[in-house]
């Protein structure tokens, strides 16, 4: 199993490291894994020019999964858009195909009152954000900024082909049939063409899905269903562009957006993983943020590409039993518990394994 570890910038080098001692441990344990580093985002803009450099090309494509950190910072923002940061991460998606992003929405119940919502409304809750990874706006043509009549304009394309479509909604129904059975589909089909496609195309794959009972929901109710009732939702299933935003959203119901892992696969379960958050150029180099988003995404990587469903639930239950211990990052801490550090954090997690 060979692993390709891109750190990227700000907090990525931070608990990509703890995630790696992670999954040193588990090979030290017996399990065969190779690890092998390599440089995206702004750190290979600063080393060779290039968010995505060649090495890295041919690193993605060998290895059977990648963990990634997170890409992006301040210094990087006045590059072409070509050279940005972000360009590196949007062309391994599509580079790899990886079509189906899946992040976990679970509520530790340690983490209550972590939460910015009332424990009685987050308490229990798991729900699995599915969102199409490499279409709608964030690859369409034409796209760009423009002279027209006498002042710039910017543009770009909402855009999903049936099959695109298609193909998300049998991962969704197929992650329900594992779960409740609930697959609710998220659009604005009231304004936008290109998402009543969507509504018609998951309506259609859901007929062979006859035992999930799936629902639609416009995104702007979706986003104040979700802080109003989250739990009434099991899987959600929605476009690049509204899962983004409404992943993020829905992280803080969690305690913080520093404990949501992803996973995101191709149809041959090669797999990317990554906590969803970004660089956090704020908190980076203090030894604050925390590795729980990335330490869980290993554990994903375990189960989707590698079929370590031990190892994986290893992972998951160190994770469980450092909350219940009391151990917190600055981001999730209350009153009465352990503040520690990234570094002790794993420290912690790896006393559990
Ligand atoms: P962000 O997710 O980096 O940070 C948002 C807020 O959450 C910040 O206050 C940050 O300190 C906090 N936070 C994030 N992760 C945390 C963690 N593990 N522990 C504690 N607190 C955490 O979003 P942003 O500030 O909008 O973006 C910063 C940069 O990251 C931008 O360049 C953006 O493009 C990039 N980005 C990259 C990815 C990725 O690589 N997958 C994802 C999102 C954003
Ligand atoms: C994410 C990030 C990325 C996205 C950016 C950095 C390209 O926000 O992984 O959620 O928008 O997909
Ligand atoms: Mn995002």
């Amino acid at each position: 199993m060979k692993i390709a570890l891109l750190a990227g910038d700000g907090i990525g080098p931070e608990i990509v490291a703890q995630a790696e001692r992670v999954l040193r441990f588990l090979m030290a344990d017996g399990l065969k894994m190779e690890l092998e580093s390599g440089l995206l985002g702004g750190c290979a803009v600063d080393a060779t020019g290039e968010p995505f450099p060649e090495a890295t090309r041919k690193l993605v494509i060998e290895a059977d999964a990648v963990l990634l950190g997170a890409v992006g910072g301040l210094k990087y923002d006045n590059l072409p858009r070509e050279k940005r940061p972000e360009q590196g991460l949007l062309t391994i998606r599509k580079t790899l195909n990886l079509f189906a992003n899946l992040r976990p929405v679970i509520l530790y119940p340690e983490l209550a009152n972590a939460s910015t919502l009332k424990p009685e409304i987050v308490a229990g809750l798991d729900i699995l954000i599915v969102r199409e990874l490499t279409g709608d706006i964030y690859f369409g043509q034409p796209r760009g900024i423009e002279q027209r009549d006498g002042q710039r304009v910017g543009f770009n394309t909402m855009i999903y082909s049936e099959s695109e479509i298609r193909r998300i909604a049998h991962i969704a129904f197929q992650a329900a049939r594992r779960r409740q059975g609930k697959v609710c589909s998220v659009d604005k089909m009231n304004v936008l063409e290109c998402t009543q496609l969507w509504r018609d195309i998951v309506t259609e794959t859901a007929q062979t899905y006859p035992d999930v009972a799936l629902t639609h929901m416009l995104v702007d109710n979706a986003a104040m269903q979700l802080v109003r009732d989250p739990k009434q939702f099991d899987v959600i299933v929605t476009g690049n562009m509204f899962g983004d935003i409404l992943s993020d959203e829905a992280s803080m119901l969690t305690g913080s957006i520093g404990m949501l892992p992803s996973a995101s696969l191709n149809d041959q379960n090669k797999g990317l993983y990554e906590p969803i958050h970004g660089s956090a150029p704020d908190i980076a180099g203090k030894n604050i943020a925390n590795p729980l988003a990335t330490i869980l995404s290993t554990a994903m990587m375990l189960r989707y590409s590698f079929n370590q469903e031990i190892a994986a639930s290893r992972i998951e239950h160190a994770v469980k039993k450092v909350l219940k211990q009391g151990y917190r990052t600055a981001d999730i801490f209350e009153s009465g518990m352990k503040r520690v550090g990234t570094v002790e954090m794993g420290d912690a997690v790896l006393a559990n394994m």
